[in-house]
């Protein structure tokens, strides 16, 4: 099954609007064509209307890093997704290891926030991953698979088959450790057995899964060679535009 290859930037809590309107710049022209690769910027909330016109003619989807479930109303200082789709935002990243840890967000609350991204016609981008302490007791397969479940519950099979979804054990997130390649990749073979239950095996042969954790142009092509690895999620290495379109380049 031929999938299209996914790198997304997770820009996090970096950069002025200013200097995201900088690494735009730096990166125009330069993008590989989305056959080859789709190119995903995950920006903070606050940059993305400056970026939208940019990215669209560098055919850079964007990304933003969480929203609310609910379209609308008195939820201060929440970002709407509908107000996001507007903007003309593609993905929402949810469920990242840091806004489950610092901001105590839920398995529910993230199966809430992808049935509001799709009802708003984008795409989620659902982050799972184990700590250390579970890596280490063995238990990693079993914790991302419930993940994935819950995070997926009552979407229907056309929804799951669009889907992204991106592993990312804690203990590699920002550390420099990566999780070899084949492990990764092993993981990644469970969290695709998983949506064969959930919904079926043509349904997850189809759904893009990424690796995220310490990937850089230096070890990029180790992950996209493995069999069920779609793309990588990537921090601190997506940061400069030079290195962002290294990866890009080195998805294919
Ligand atoms: P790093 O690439 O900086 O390790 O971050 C990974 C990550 O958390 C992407 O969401």
């Amino acid at each position: 099954m031929e999938r299209q290859p996914i790198i997304a930037a997770n820009w996090k809590m970096n950069k002025t609007v200013k200097e995201a309107e900088e690494f735009m710049k730096k990166v125009a022209g330069r993008v590989p064509a989305t056959e080859r690769v789709q190119a995903i910027l995950g920006s903070p909330a606050l940059f993305l209307h400056s970026l939208v016109e940019e990215a669209e003619k560098n055919q850079i989807a964007l990304a933003a890093q969480n929203c609310y479930h609910e379209d609308e109303g008195a939820f201060t200082g929440e970002n709407s997704p509908k107000a996001l789709h507007d903007l003309g935002v593609d993905y929402v990243i949810i469920g990242h290891s840091e806004r489950r840890e610092y901001f105590k967000e839920t398995d529910e609350e993230i199966n809430l926030k992808a049935k509001a991204i799709f009802r708003n016609q984008m795409l989620p981008i659902i982050c799972c991953g184990e700590s250390l302490e579970q890596y280490e007791a063995g238990e990693t397969k079993e914790w991302v698979a419930e993940q994935v479940r819950k995070a997926l519950e009552g979407l229907s099979e056309e929804e799951i088959t669009q889907t992204v979804i991106a592993y990312e054990p804690i203990w590699a997130i920002g550390t420099g450790k990566t999780s070899s390649a084949e492990e990764a990749n092993a993981t990644i073979k469970e969290i695709r057995a998983t949506i064969a239950q959930v919904a079926s095996s043509e349904v997850a042969d189809k759904v893009r899964i990424l690796y995220g954790g310490s990937v850089k142009p230096a070890n990029i092509k180790e992950f996209m060679a493995q069999s069920d690895i779609d793309g990588a999620l990537v921090g601190g290495a997506s940061l400069e535009a030079d290195s962002y379109i290294a990866l890009l380049e080195g998805a294919f």
